[in-house]
């Protein structure tokens, strides 16, 4: 576990050094936010959509907008976050497929492909042959790739936009820096003393003012969803109990369900003895000094990666690259949960140096993690606990 180890004694250094007025930081940022949007488009599309679902939208719902929408970032901009994955993955996919006799591969979020193209590549100089199949939600990046593809007369690779028409199989399924692509809602604690969580924020965008409210109950089932007793179920009937997690008062924490939700329809396509390989940052547990806990994103291609105010994000909206990195702890359990087991974890260099049976002798920042777990088939579990990020 140095990974974490690390991780956190940096982190809590910052937190020593900063240099804010505790109170002044905490009054403008605690508070809910009201705040005139600068991206006009983008306003008026949250506003078509905040008329479509009865005035207010769940945060996932609002970042789907701001992420996928069509004047969303996504739609708006030629970067879709490439990270350069397949210069340290190809080799070690190419050994754990090897190793434990599969020969699918199911890669949700696939980008431009390059992963999937190189790993390829290198495997037919080794006569291995494999299938590769790409999910991406961008249809623009769906379509660039298929004609990629074809120019490069490489026909063992399916791209679609959607799990829908994949098969059942044996897969090594990778998750390459997109389960953080993925909208996370946000939970809150409004009593003035530590408590479970028991709001859920909304968004109401009109007049292009964004408004930061909390959802009723009403809201909620108009969704199918409800939040109830700290259990949160969503329209497929997964529940999720989240009794462990106290916050501080006033305290926000990430609560990432399409990420989640995405692992529980992926398991439907998968047989006994597939894999998962996750790579992603990972985030501290929610701490009430740090920006990150109110829900703000994390910007990708960004030196400086987080805004230094609430208000901060929002005027931003659909101009940066944004993603939510995971609890780690959460995800693990989930993980188990579900079947998987041999579950290992690692900072992803040093993983995908041991995977591909290479050395690693880097020090540094240790934010980006690699998950890998096998998966044997269980019962038909619908509801799961999801252990609170924060070390007890
Ligand atoms: C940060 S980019 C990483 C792209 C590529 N894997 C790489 O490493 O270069 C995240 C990608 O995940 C995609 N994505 C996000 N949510 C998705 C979903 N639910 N299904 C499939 N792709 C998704 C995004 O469109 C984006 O292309």
């Amino acid at each position: 576990m140095n990974l974490l180890k690390d991780y956190f004694e940096q982190i809590s250094s910052k937190i020593i050094t900063k240099s804010y007025s505790e109170n002044e930081w905490m009054l403008k940022n605690f508070a809910l936010q009201k705040v005139h949007l600068k991206n006009i488009k983008l306003a008026q599309s949250f506003e078509k959509l905040c008329n479509e679902k009865n005035e207010i939208l769940t945060f996932g719902e609002f970042i789907t907008e701001e992420m996928y929408g069509k004047n969303g970032y996504y739609n708006t901009h030629i970067d879709f976050g490439k990270t350069g994955i397949e210069k340290v993955w190809s080799n070690a996919i190419i050994n754990i497929c090897e190793e434990n006799s599969i020969h699918s591969i199911l890669e949700i979020g696939s980008g431009d492909g390059s992963l999937g193209i190189e790993t390829l590549k290198i495997a037919k100089k080794n006569n291995i042959s494999f299938k590769w199949t790409g999910i991406e939600v961008n249809n623009n990046l769906v379509n660039q790739l298929r004609k990629t593809l074809q120019k490069i007369k490489i026909d063992n690779f399916l791209v679609f936009n959607s799990l829908k028409n994949v098969s059942f199989d044996k897969y090594l399924v990778i998750f390459p820096y997109s389960l953080d692509s993925m909208a996370n809602e946000v939970m809150v604690n409004i009593q003035n003393k530590k408590s479970n969580i028991n709001s859920l924020l909304g968004i109401k965008v009109k007049n292009n003012y964004l408004e930061e409210t909390l959802l009723t109950k009403d809201n909620l089932n108009k969704r199918n969803i409800s939040f109830k007793n700290n259990i949160f179920t969503g329209a497929n009937e997964h529940s999720l109990d989240f009794s462990s997690w106290k916050l501080k008062p006033f305290q926000r924490a990430y609560l990432p369900i399409k990420g989640f939700l995405n692992i529980l329809e992926t398991i439907e396509k998968i047989n006994k003895d597939s894999m998962f390989l996750i790579i992603d940052e990972i985030k501290p547990p929610p701490n009430l000094e740090r920006i990150s806990h109110l829900g703000t994103p994390r910007v990708l291609n960004h030196p400086k990666r987080d805004y230094s105010s609430i208000e901060g994000a929002y005027h931003n909206i659909g101009n940066n690259l944004w993603y939510f990195p995971f609890y780690l702890k959460p995800l693990i359990n989930f993980l188990k949960q579900l079947g998987f087991y041999d579950v290992n974890f690692d900072v992803e260099d040093k993983l995908a140096a041991f995977l591909g049976k290479n050395k690693w002798n880097k020090p540094g920042l240790y934010l980006r993690c690699a998950i890998i777990a096998k998966y044997k088939i269980i019962s038909n579990k619908k509801s799961f606990s999801l252990t609170s990020p924060f070390e007890q």
